[in-house]
């Protein structure tokens, strides 16, 4: 595959790292397997889902969503069972987690505690004071709170933010130098967002539910963190009949005056500084000057694919400013977000020395 030659040709790495999985069978996990499949500096040791699936065929076993074909790399693998002490046998030091939280609130302190450097989309430890969360765009000077959680002698949690709020993030960050007063934020999220399997599709066939259990206390708190602000937001969040991709609405209002052209030549540039990571598109945030751009069928476009935002339609509106954007939910919003935060963590710390 091209794209996966120039990643490698770009990246290259003599000696690959050794990486668990932990939830690989779900949409975030599925979405995993399948970068990590090509990635030029991660290979996946040991594939983990719940206990019923010990000792099955990924290949077989695993009820496949995404819109592209599994990997045939992924194929064979078989999935393991939660065993730490074979993992540090298997050489694995780096953990994905794609767990849901139940599982994820005695799996990954256990993780830590048994000096494992745990990249999670679950939202138990995100808001643990030394947590980071974690998106390099929008808040890379974060990345260095692992040293408060113990880090080299102790394991340590990064964890990316939930979908809907790392499109939100990565969008506001270059413009957070204007000073946010307050933010308004309307959501049209897909149903991968809920995990497979997810609503009952005589729920969400030819419907639209206007409610997503906490996904609007998330958004706040999680806003708030990522870019150190403290300023009110104000989300509704719905779910859509659509399979991938988050399309978000935004007013928004500074303190400072701001044209609509240096807010695109912010997001021009939002890629600054992070060149290193093979992750990162050679544009962060894409803005749409088609009228009608975003749309959500875009969710996979771009390179790597699934991890570019869009931005489009941006306006002014007496005081306000306003925008949409397009995030995919399980690459950007979760498992390349987190692939991307283990990258930089690679190059700070491990690379460095
Ligand atoms: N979906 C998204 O767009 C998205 C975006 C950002 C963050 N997240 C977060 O990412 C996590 C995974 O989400 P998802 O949508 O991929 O969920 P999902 O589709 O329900 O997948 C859950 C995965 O965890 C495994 N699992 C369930 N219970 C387990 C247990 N007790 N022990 C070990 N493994 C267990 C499942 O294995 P089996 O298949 O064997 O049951 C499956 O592999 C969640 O915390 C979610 O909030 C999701």
């Amino acid at each position: 595959m091209k794209t996966t030659q120039m990643q490698h040709d770009q990246f290259p790495r003599e000696k690959k790292i050794r990486v668990g999985l932990m939830g690989a069978t779900g949409a975030v996990g599925q979405a995993f397997m399948w970068m990590l499949s090509s990635h030029p500096w991660f290979e996946v040791t040991r594939v983990m889902a719940s206990e019923k699936r010990v000792g099955r065929n990924y290949g077989e076993d695993v009820h496949w969503i995404l819109p592209m074909e599994i990997p045939q790399s992924v194929l064979g693998y078989e999935i393991k069972s939660f065993d730490t002490q074979a993992m540090k046998d298997d050489g694995v030091e780096i953990v994905f987690s794609a767990l849901p939280n139940h599982a994820a609130r005695t799996a990954e302190p256990r993780l830590i505690e048994e000096g494992f450097y745990v990249f999670s989309n679950a939202a138990v430890l995100r808001y643990e004071e030394h947590v980071p969360i974690l998106i390099p765009e929008a808040n890379i000077e974060t990345l260095h709170w692992i040293e408060k959680q113990g880090y080299p002698d102790k394991g340590f949690a990064i964890t990316n933010a939930n979908c809907s709020t790392t499109g939100l993030a990565v969008a506001m960050a270059p413009l957070k130098k204007y000073g946010i007063k307050d933010l308004v934020v309307s959501t049209y999220q897909s149903v991968s967002g809920a995990g497979h399997p997810g609503l009952s599709s005589l729920d969400i066939t030819n419907n639209v539910i206007p409610y997503i259990d906490t996904e609007e206390e998330k958004m706040i708190r999680e806003f708030k963190k990522i870019l150190s602000v403290d300023v009110d937001i104000f989300p509704y969040c719905v779910r859509v009949p659509l399979m991938f991709g988050h399309l978000e609405t935004v007013w928004v209002e500074f303190e400072q005056e701001v044209e609509l052209d240096q807010i695109r030549r912010d997001w021009d540039e939002s890629r600054q500084g992070l060149d290193h990571l093979p992750s990162t598109p050679e544009k962060p945030i894409e803005y749409e000057t088609q009228f009608d751009l975003p749309q959500a069928k875009q969710a996979f476009y771009g390179f790597p694919q699934g991890m570019v935002v869009y931005t489009g339609r941006l306006k002014r509106q007496g005081s306000r400013i306003g925008f949409t954007l397009l995030v995919n939910n399980v690459i950007k919003g979760a498992a390349g977000g987190s692939i991307q935060n283990a990258e930089a963590f690679v190059t700070h710390y491990l690379d460095a020395g």
